[in-house]
């Protein structure tokens, strides 16, 4: 018996050119063990991408590995000493290396239990627990506040709109193309700026001048500019990635004067949230996520980028070209 995985082999300027499939035994679960078949796994492009290009700060690794970050599944077998999980049971992946393969093998405490092995439940546990924490443990999000998201149609920015929203705050939703524009009205954003019909920093200035109490900020470049700008007396902006800057992987320089000027007078800060530094957090996030679930408060949206592995690098291609809304997610 044999399952399929994605493995990085080399360093390349793509995701595609770095990777390819591989076919590997599949393991009997050892003691404390499970092995969980996975049904739905995550794409994260601009990491994926990053990863491919040997620039992620976290991760120093040489090729080959297999890579993939989150996916959902059932277990399929368990090894002696589970008494946590049972055979059927719906689980997660949600950290690096658990993401593009077929099934995985591991420590039952690895794997997170799920109520269900649907692409919204995997959505959820990954980039909904980057949400919820990014907005409310590093931003200190407080209800009734005005809050600014970037690539807001996006698989972290659209639950992040709706958690900001279930806080009664008053939301900024910034995202490229009517119809993203018209997907994050439908989720509840107050003012909603298509930055290919107006412009961010205008648009800031003119409306929300020194009135953004939390910026969750995914894009950076002028985005994260304008938010600076426009930040309340005791605002945060929260750095979660800076996809306008992987064009060449380096931040683009900037001639200016530093924003500690524009910072003090106003007791504003910029943060910076990285989710591998949170998994103690991790469980009470997604308890609060699936409990609101349940009750029909969040709605994930997913969209199914193709099914098995061999999908995935036009997968990643797409979310990099800004053509997918919701959580990317491959079927397996
Ligand atoms: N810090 C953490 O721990 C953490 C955890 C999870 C994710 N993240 C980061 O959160 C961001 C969102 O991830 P995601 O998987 O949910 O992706 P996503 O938001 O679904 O897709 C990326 C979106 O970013 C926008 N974008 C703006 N400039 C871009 C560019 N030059 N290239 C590509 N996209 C660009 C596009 O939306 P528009 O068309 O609306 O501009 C695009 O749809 C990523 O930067 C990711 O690395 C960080």
């Amino acid at each position: 018996m044999s399952y399929r995985a994605i493995e990085q082999y080399r360093f390349a300027d793509s995701f595609r050119a770095a990777t390819r499939i591989v076919t590997l035994p599949l393991p009997e679960p050892g003691p404390g063990e499970v092995l969980v078949r996975n049904a739905w796994c995550g794409i994260n492009g601009i990491f994926d991408t990053q990863l491919a290009r040997d620039a992620v700060g976290t991760i120093r690794m040489e090729p080959p590995f297999l890579t993939g970050v989150e996916a959902v599944g059932t277990v399929e077998a368990v090894g002696a000493g589970v008494t946590d999980l049972a055979v059927g049971d719906a689980v997660a992946a949600t950290r690096f290396r658990g993401g593009y393969r077929e099934a995985n093998c591991g420590p039952a405490a690895d794997f997170v239990p799920l109520p269900e092995a649907s692409a919204a439940a995997l959505a959820l546990a990954s980039s909904g627990v980057a949400a919820w924490l990014a907005l409310t443990l590093t931003g200190a999000m407080q209800r009734g506040e005005t809050v600014a998201i970037s690539a807001a149609a996006g698989g972290l920015g659209h639950l992040a709109v709706q958690i900001a929203k279930l806080h009664e705050c008053h939301v900024i939703a910034i995202c490229g193309g009517a119809r993203k524009a018209a997907f994050v009205e439908a989720l509840g954003a107050d003012r909603v700026i298509d930055y290919r019909s107006e412009s961010i920093p205008e648009v800031l200035a003119s409306e929300y001048h020194d009135r953004i109490d939390l910026a969750l900020d995914t894009v950076g470049g002028e985005v994260f500019d304008a938010m600076v700008d426009n930040l309340a007396n005791h605002g945060r902006l929260v750095i979660s990635g800076w996809a306008s800057d992987m064009v060449d992987d380096l931040p683009s320089p900037v001639t200016a004067p530093r924003i500690g000027h524009k910072l003090y007078y106003k007791g504003a800060s910029v943060r910076a949230f990285m989710n591998a530094l949170h998994t103690a957090h991790w469980p009470a996030a997604r308890a609060a996520l699936f409990e609101r679930y349940a009750q029909g408060l969040l709605k994930p949206h997913v969209e199914v980028l193709g099914s098995g592995l061999d999908a995935v690098p036009a997968a990643v291609e797409a979310l990099l070209a800004g053509q997918t809304m919701g959580k990317a997610v491959v079927r397996l």
